[in-house]
């Protein structure tokens, strides 16, 4: 018996394989994501994945868990202070800055995709790798700028198939905050006995991130504490009274959250989170509860923002620039959680289409059957049909057992018997009935089956080779399933568990 080979290396905590079966989920986003950018004209910008620290810790904050905890940083053999980037926002102004963007027409529109690093306590949907797609409209400061980026992603979560829900807040400008903060302060330290450890903690850095956290004491604590929108100036509450009703214009549903803060520094006004929308999905959610038997932390509200699911979150960032060292410039955007997208397509079990799917196999027998296969397989390529072979297999038994599980619609079999007759054998792979058809005509036969779907026989006068019959009548199992021909190296694990891929998001 070979001696089984014990494998060594595995990826690392956090680090995700995407493996081949998985990568319609990936092309399907991205290609809605692409068109919806093209769509509302944003153009694309792609960044290095390693930049000068010092634009996280300023430009991201340095009091967020992002840089205190999170951050990739290390000394490059230069000597520089270097991060893999943690989120796209202050790179994309640098960006912006380091190539005069300023002088183009504004607000310039820029999307990003591409990995993000944070080294978060991996756990459920928190991965140390994972990617974003990203939304920043630089330059200017209107309220429809807002509206219309918040529709945008209304509708692209609705290309997607997801009922999702948009929360919305503003937490003010830099002077109205300053305010609010004060009060917020004096309210908290009331109640400081109160609160976990985390917030005692940040309240003395952060205390607005006190009212988005999901300690169920801090919860009660923080139900009577003073609401944001009462402090914000006349302009910011205009500024949010005109987004809204923007919203309200296109029928957008959103739901007010006062306690929306976001975790980065930056945000100013408008701040907005996506959520998967569970109560169009309360079966499943049931489901996937009982099945991931997920463990459920004491101290937590056992309600649904327990269990809410963070798809994406943006808002307006007008200061940023000027910390990153360029005048002020209003700007908004957003980001997306490729990951977790993926995963609620899983969860709500939407079906995304394969690219991979061959309708076509062309299975062969003997050396010159191999040789016209080969040409074939180009004419049919050329001709668009998507195709597939096993040129490295010779039995039929083997070859047909692979065009079953690749889910084709058709096989075409070309044998010794096949070739001295001028013909080839087209297989029905559903029906199961096989028909014989010249051998010039098989291309043509083929296309018009996959054009009406059906497999209707045209040529009744040529007489079936009963040898091939015969074999092919020892039939296979029909199985449509092409992930399963993976299912050695790729087990389907990404079937979707809340318990692995949804609880306690962001
Ligand atoms: P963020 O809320 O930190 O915002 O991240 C956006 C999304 O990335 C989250 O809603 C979530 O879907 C996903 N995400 C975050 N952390 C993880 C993780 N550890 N594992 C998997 N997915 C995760 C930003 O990054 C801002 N830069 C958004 C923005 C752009 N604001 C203005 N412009």
């Amino acid at each position: 018996m070979p001696k089984k080979i014990k494998q060594q290396y595995k990826t690392l905590k956090g680090f995700k394989d995407v493996l081949p079966g998985q990568q319609k989920y990936w092309d399907f986003l991205y290609e809605k994501t692409r068109q919806a950018s093209v769509d509302y004209g944003f153009r694309k910008l792609d960044l290095p994945i390693l930049e000068d620290a010092r634009i996280y810790i300023k430009g991201t904050g340095k009091n967020t868990d992002i840089i205190e905890k999170e951050l990739y940083a290390f000394e490059d053999k230069g000597g520089n202070n270097v991060a893999l980037r943690p989120e796209f926002t202050p790179g994309v102004l640098r960006a912006y800055l380091e190539h005069g963007m300023i002088n183009q027409p504004q607000p310039v529109k820029l999307f990003s995709w591409g990995p993000i690093f944070r080294h978060d306590n991996p756990q459920a949907g928190r991965l140390r790798q994972f990617n974003q797609f990203n939304f920043e409209i630089i330059g200017s400061d209107l309220p429809e700028t807002d509206s219309q980026l918040i529709v945008m992603i209304a509708s692209l979560y609705k290309s997607f198939g997801l009922d999702v829900v948009i929360e919305i807040n503003t937490i003010g400008c830099q002077e109205c905050r300053h305010e609010y903060v004060k009060e917020l302060n004096k309210f908290l330290r009331k109640n400081k006995s109160k609160m976990c450890d985390v917030c005692q903690d940040r309240m003395q850095k952060n205390s607005l991130r006190v009212l988005d956290c999901k300690d169920k004491s801090c919860i009660e604590v923080t139900e009577n504490a003073p609401q944001i929108i009462d402090y914000v100036c006349v302009e910011c509450k205009d500024h949010f009274v005109k987004v809204l009703e923007n919203l309200d214009e296109v029928d957008v549903i959103y739901s007010l959250n006062p306690r929306l803060v976001r975790g980065l520094d930056y945000y100013t006004r408008t701040t907005f989170e996506v959520f998967l929308n569970n109560e169009s999905y309360p079966e499943l959610i049931k489901i996937e509860n009982q099945d991931s038997g997920v463990k459920k932390d004491k101290n937590k509200e056992d309600n649904s923002d327990d269990k809410k699911i963070a798809l994406g979150g943006g808002g307006r960032y007008d200061n940023l620039m000027e910390i990153l060292g360029g005048r002020q410039t209003p700007a908004i955007g957003m980001a997306v959680g490729v990951e977790r997208v993926i995963s609620a397509l899983k969860f709500v079990r939407i079906e995304v289409p394969d690219p991979n799917q061959a309708d076509v196999f062309i299975a062969q027998l003997g050396d010159e059957a191999k040789k016209k296969s080969i040409k074939m397989f180009e004419d049919m390529r050329r001709e668009n049909i998507r195709v597939r072979e096993a040129f490295s297999k010779s039995g039929l038994k083997p070859q047909l057992e692979i065009a079953n599980r690749l889910g084709v619609k058709y096989t075409l079999i070309l044998g010794q018997k096949e070739i001295i007759d001028g013909t080839i054998i087209l297989r029905d792979m559903v029906s199961g009935i096989q028909e014989i058809v010249p051998f010039d005509k098989g291309i043509l036969e083929l296309k018009k089956r996959l054009a009406n779907g059906n497999g209707i026989k045209i040529y009744t006068d040529n007489k079936p080779n009963q040898e091939s019959v015969e074999k092919l009548e020892t039939t296979l199992p029909i199985q449509n399933n092409q992930d399963q021909l993976f299912s050695e190296s790729e087990p389907e694990s990404e079937t979707f568990e809340l318990d692995d891929d949804l609880e306690n998001f962001d």
